[in-house]
């Protein structure tokens, strides 16, 4: 496969709703890909969709906008990223979707293989972690390059919410989301660090709390209700999955070899296997190509685990 920097770029996004077409303004804003291909089986909304993102190309790097019903549009892309499928409603947990969701990636891996099959493929839509297995399944293609967005999202939600709490920039902050794209994700406080100062040994800033169990633990909580607030508000997220996709798929573009919690196929993760799960894994051209064993506390290997067999359960209930 050529190295994507050899030659322009190009990005496939399958799924022209909210956060399809997110992801494609964030990709077009950041100069993620030199082509951004938008494919939906409604025609006439993602024509509407290239167009409105067409006319604001004066204002973003050189790119080109294409889109169609037809999935020959996504042909030759180096990534695909797959956000369509069943949104969550109120109420509704992301493994409530893996019915639906689970036959359509059935249904769309093989055609897109065919007309890309070269490219990395980042699975978004929900149960991200047991659609990515199917991904995979389906593909038939080799596990590195087939993987999911994962607790990216979530990682970021916690990260900015240490932050606010200790009163430092996000970027000064290490801490994973780990676990399921869902319910049972965990935090991983026993790695987590602030400026280089191990969280659980953090005495705070001046006039700022340090973060003791209480807190770590409404933090946490926070992070895992997050989607469900802003569903309730607004019916769907998609600013922030769409920036933490394209942040995966820059990593894949420009081959950073970046650490990232994606939803990749654990083998013997302290044990785990056979499941896709997020865990800090490689993220560069090839792929998410080598998970990465972060020290865990009992506590948190205990619900790491638990994490698993609940994906795994699902998995099991369609089959896969
Ligand atoms: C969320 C969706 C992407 O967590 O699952 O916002």
């Amino acid at each position: 496969m050529h190295h994507p920097t050899d030659r322009t770029t190009k990005l496939a996004v399958v799924g022209a709703g909210a956060v399809g077409t997110t992801l494609a303004y964030a990709a077009l804003a950041r100069g993620t890909a030199r082509t951004v291909a938008l494919l939906d089986v409604n025609r006439e909304k993602v024509d509407a969709e290239v167009l409105d993102l067409q006319h604001g190309q004066m204002f973003v790097p050189q790119a080109q906008i294409v889109g169609s019903d037809d999935v020959a549009v996504c042909e030759g892309a180096d990534v695909v990223v797959v956000t369509a499928g069943a949104k969550q409603r109120p109420g509704q947990t992301r493994l409530d979707l893996a019915e639906s969701t689970v036959n359509l990636t059935r249904k769309i891996m093989p055609a897109l293989v065919g007309v890309a099959p070269d490219a990395i493929f980042l699975m978004v839509t929900n149960p991200v972690d047991v659609v990515t297995y199917a991904a995979q399944k389906y593909s038939g293609l080799p596990h590195e390059r087939v993987f999911g967005s994962g607790t990216v999202l979530d990682t970021s939600r916690l990260r900015a919410a240490i932050a606010a709490q200790a009163g430092v920039a996000v970027g000064n902050v290490h801490a994973y989301i780990a676990g399921e794209h869902g319910d049972s994700e965990i935090a991983l406080w026993s790695s987590a660090s602030i400026g280089g100062v191990p969280l659980l040994e953090w005495k705070g800033l001046s006039g700022r709390p340090a973060l003791d169990a209480e807190l770590r633990s409404q933090i946490a909580a926070d992070v895992v209700q997050s989607a469900y607030r802003i569903i309730g508000g607004k019916g769907a997220t998609n600013y922030a999955i769409g920036l933490a996709a394209t942040r995966i798929i820059e990593a894949v573009l420009k081959d950073e070899h970046r650490v990232l919690p994606v939803s990749s196929h654990l083998e013997d993760y302290y044990g785990i296997g056979d499941v896709c799960l997020s865990v800090p894994a490689l993220v560069d051209r090839r792929g998410a190509t080598e998970t990465i064993e972060v020290p865990l506390s009992d506590e948190e290997l205990r619900d790491l685990r638990a994490s698993a067999e609940r994906v795994r359960a699902t998995q099991r209930r369609f089959g896969l």
